[in-house]
Parts: C-alpha cells; structure tokens; sequence
C-alpha cells in the first residue's frame, strides 16, 4: 500500500523543491533526521525523493521499527541509536536538518541544547525544519512541573514531557538562524471529539493526569469539540 506521510514533512519538502525551482540553485541533498523512529518515520519520504537520508533516535524499539518500514519499502536510510541533544555527527555534516514531533517530548532546556545541536551539525546556509507545541493547544493534559511543561504517562507505564510554547517565547531560540517560513497549523479533530461519550471523557481523565480537577474535567466536556492541537512549525537558515 501507498504511504502517505504526515502533512508538515511535506511542507519541508515543498520549500526545498520550490526555493531550487525558483533559484535554480541545488540547496543539498544530505539531510538528517533527530527524533527518526517509529512506525511511520519521515525520513522515509525524503528517501522517496533521492536524497541521502540519515535518521537517528534515542530509542532502539523506535529504531527497529523505523528500519523495519524502510527496509520492506526499499528505502535506502542509514539509522543509527543517537540523543538529538548530543549529535553523533561532526559540525556542518548536513545539507538539511529537521526534527519532526520529537522535540515536544524534551523539556525547554533540552530543546535549546537540540536546536544549537541540530545548528551545529547543519552546514552555513543549511536549511533546518522544526516545530513547536502551541501554548493555544486546548486542553492541555499533565502535570505543569515547569512553566509550560506538562508531564503524563503514555503507553500506561512511560512517563513524557510536552513543551509548549508562547508566539513569542521562539525567537530566542534561533539565535543565528534566518527565519524563511512560519506555518502556524490548528487541528481540530472534532469529528473525533464530538462523538465522545461523556463516560468516555471521563475515562480519558482516568488515564492521564490533568491540569483541571475531575469536576472542571466533567464540566468542560461540553466545549470538548473546541478541542484543538496547535503546532508552529519553522523553516530556517543556518547564516
Ligand atoms: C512521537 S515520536 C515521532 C517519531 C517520528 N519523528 C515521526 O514523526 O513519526 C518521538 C520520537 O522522538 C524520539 N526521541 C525522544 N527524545 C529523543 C532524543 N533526545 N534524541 C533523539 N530522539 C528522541 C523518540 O524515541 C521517538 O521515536
């Protein structure tokens, strides 16, 4: 079967496309992958389109799973175990560098040292790609531990961090990037929510902690198909 990639990856690769179309310039074909695993990985569709793909992740069962989709498709990837925060790869090693919905598990801390990681291992006039959890993001589930970091448990026993982000708290996180494009993207899923039996509502507050008590949970399962994820995703220029 066909694979269809997520939207945001798609974007990346229509910027890079459209900018050598319009310059008639090549901006590279070396590209890396932080936070690269898992079922369905990214990587995959750059692979599609010729490029040199690397992809590193944390996590070797997200690794093997990644490989695993590559591999069956005939997708040619070189995968290897790496921390996104220390980047196994010598400074300007890349042509491009993206990460895509794993900088949201990293507390803010982290993603500066992944952003100056990832500016480190792009070369100058690299291109990078990456995205940022919207504070407008409702609701938001978790334990606020630090401003804007809310902690829960996933997968029943695993325990992960989403950051969230003001509009105006990014800036100074790009220090020494030029800013190419924003896309700021609400996804309302309401379809979804609508349809949410209020037992069912009731039991998504069981699995998660939240940030409401269980009557205010009770009580906002009236706005629930106002329910939105809220990403900003940046393209940027290594200067
Ligand atoms: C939600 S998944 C997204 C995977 C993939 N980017 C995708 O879009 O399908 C988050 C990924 O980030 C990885 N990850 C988390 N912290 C990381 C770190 N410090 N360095 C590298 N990878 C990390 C996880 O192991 C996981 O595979």
């Amino acid at each position: 079967m066909e694979v269809v990639y997520r939207s945001a990856v798609y974007g990346f690769l229509e910027f890079i496309l459209e900018k050598e179309r319009i310059s008639g310039e090549s901006l590279g074909r070396k590209i890396l992958d932080c936070g690269a695993g898992g079922q369905r990985p990214p990587i995959g569709l750059f692979s599609e389109y010729g490029f040199e793909a690397f992809g590193i992740d944390i996590s070797d069962s997200q690794v093997v799973a990644a490989k695993e989709f590559c591999e069956g498709r005939g997708l040619s990837v070189k995968f290897s175990i790496g921390d996104m925060r220390r980047i196994p790869f010598d400074d300007g090693s890349f042509d491009l560098v993206y990460e895509f919905y794993s900088m949201v598990h990293l507390t803010k801390s982290d993603i500066l040292k992944a952003i100056r990681e990832m500016k480190r291992v792009v070369k100058k006039g690299g291109h990078l790609f990456f995205g940022f959890a919207s504070r407008d993001t409702w609701p938001i589930t978790g334990e606020e531990r630090e401003k804007n970091e809310f902690w829960l448990f996933e997968h029943d026993d695993l325990e992960v961090v989403h950051s969230f982000f003001n509009d105006d708290e990014i800036d100074e996180y790009l220090e020494g990037l030029e800013i190419m494009r924003i896309d700021k993207v609400v996804r309302h899923d309401s379809w979804w929510w609508s349809r949410l039996s209020k037992e069912d509502w009731m039991n998504y507050y069981a699995d998660n902690w939240t940030n409401h008590s269980r009557e205010e949970w009770e009580k906002i399962y009236d706005r629930r198909s106002e329910q939105n994820y809220t990403h900003i995703f940046y393209i940027c220029k290594k200067l």
